[in-house]
């Protein structure tokens, strides 16, 4: 069985026929080819294939992608549509909030989500954002210091 799934990604509407059984995150590597999103554990344990749905983070490899119809989703991709980085993504680069870089489009969307419904999160906010999401490789204390200076950042351009 398919239907069509309807949904504005990245800012743009597009209609696509997927199986009923199709995951967001096959949906958006396989037919849409936005490989940003990562699969990690493939089972809702490590974080890196977040995507913001309405804005929330989400679990792109937890989630049906026929139950997106009619949302707004939003990967990495949609971050930096004229190239340049978002403050989310400056910051992690400033702060080395990245050393493999596997996990951090999914960090980075978690962040992302955090920033739009706190714009100036407490450390434990911070850690209790991205609890879901799981790094091997900087220790985590680069990250906190990373969304650190993204809320900095987006402070700056609110303002100027
Ligand atoms: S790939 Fe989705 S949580 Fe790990
Ligand atoms: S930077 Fe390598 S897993 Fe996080």
């Amino acid at each position: 069985m398919s239907g069509v799934l309807e949904l504005t990604l990245n800012g743009r509407p597009r209609a696509d026929a997927v199986p009923d059984n199709l995951l967001l995150l096959h949906y958006l590597r396989d037919v849409v080819g936005l490989t940003g999103t990562k699969t990690g554990c493939d089972g809702g344990e490590c974080g890196a294939c977040t995507v913001l749905v309405d804005g929330k983070p989400k679990l792109s490899c937890l989630t049906p992608a026929l139950t997106v119809m009619d949302r707004h989703v939003e990967t990495v991709e949609g971050l930096s549509p004229d190239g340049a980085l978002s403050p989310v993504q400056q910051g992690f680069h400033e702060k080395l909030g990245s050393q493999c870089g596997y996990c951090t489009p999914g960090f980075v969307m978690a962040t992302e989500g955090l920033l739009r419904r706190n714009p100036n999160p407490s450390d434990d906010d911070i850690r209790a954002a991205l609890s879901g999401n799981i790094c091997r490789c900087t220790g985590y204390v680069k990250i906190i210091e990373a969304v650190r200076l993204a809320a900095s950042l987006q402070a700056q351009g609110a303002v100027s």
